[in-house]
């Protein structure tokens, strides 16, 4: 797709410095989205928040990425600005070999609807409209008849296991099924890119696991880039690297080789896995 670009606008953006540990993973792998000294302020009354303090990132073609980091740390805010849902006060962003400062609005509803999946903690599906709906929704705004857009809305949501549950509109369904059903929408115009905003924060333990299982499995059969901000030490076992952010500045991103130490003390087993640890859950 737009796989040529992105070497491109790499230069454009400025190669940054992968660190000697990680030359490995990043060898042979593709850019997908670059940021370079991204800031962003927001003006409150007479203050300036500095929610990110100049994040550089590389994000390769069909990783799974988990952005970690403490409440108000800035993950949602550096995620609106990977997403073209918000405007950095400095620096700039490449997605798919595109800057987005250089897109016109309309430009950057046409690259999300194309390019980008949205999972919201919230989920954020349409009340009066049946999974069904929902799920064909940004295909019939991509232009898809409804004959088509309908079908493979059926297929989406059977491959998330609610194959049952087409004709139900979300107050019908669990939190968990309606995570579900956000899933199978973001995956509706063949993202390369799955952007998740704490996509099991609202769920329980046991449920959490099955959205990160769905989640991790469409994205490997498909090769989607996973980005997701996240507090779940489940989602860092599917992760293949973890960026940490704190106080809006990069802290440390690990490979998840580097992780699985972690992973086991904290006790939590393979997402999926029989062994879910008890209590986990805020
Ligand atoms: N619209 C906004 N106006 C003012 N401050 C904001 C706004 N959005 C976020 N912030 C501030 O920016 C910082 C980062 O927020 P956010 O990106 O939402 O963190 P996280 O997603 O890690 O919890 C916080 O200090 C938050 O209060
Ligand atoms: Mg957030």
């Amino acid at each position: 797709m737009a796989g040529q670009e992105s070497a491109e606008s790499n230069q454009a953006a400025g190669t940054l410095a992968v660190p000697p540990s990680h030359q490995a993973y990043a060898r042979g792998r593709r850019v997908i989205v670059s940021a370079r000294g991204v800031t962003r302020e927001y003006r409150v009354g007479g203050e300036v928040v500095r929610a990110l303090k100049g994040i550089d990132l590389d994000i390769y073609a069909g990783e799974y990425l988990s952005i970690m980091g403490p409440s108000g740390s800035g993950k949602s805010t550096l995620f609106n600005m990977v997403g073209g849902l918000d405007t950095p006060t400095q620096g700039s962003v490449v997605v798919a070999g595109v800057t987005l400062a250089n897109l016109t609005r309309v430009e950057q509803a046409r690259l999300r609807n194309k390019c980008i999946g949205y999972i919201f903690q919230s989920y954020n599906i349409i009340p009066v409209m049946t999974a069904i709906q929902n799920v064909a929704l940004p295909m019939l705004l991509g232009g898809m008849d409804v004959a088509s857009a309908n079908m493979k809305a059926e297929q989406l949501l059977e491959a998330v296991g609610l194959g049952e549950r087409g004709h139900h509109r979300p107050d019908q369904l669990s939190g968990g099924q309606q995570q579900r059903v956000a899933i199978a929408r973001a995956f509706a115009n063949d993202p390369a890119i799955i952007l998740a905003d704490e996509p099991t924060g609202n769920l329980d333990t046991r449920t959490g696991e099955q959205i990160i299982e769905y989640l991790s499995g469409l994205s490997r059969k498909r090769g989607v880039t996973i980005i997701s901000a996240t507090h779940d030490h489940k989602m860092l076992a599917v992760s293949d690297r973890v960026v940490t952010i704190r106080d809006g500045a990069i802290d440390k991103i690990e490979l998840r080789s580097e992780l699985n130490i972690k992973i086991g003390s904290i006790g939590g087993g393979a997402p999926g896995g029989a062994d879910a640890q008890p209590g986990g859950e805020k």
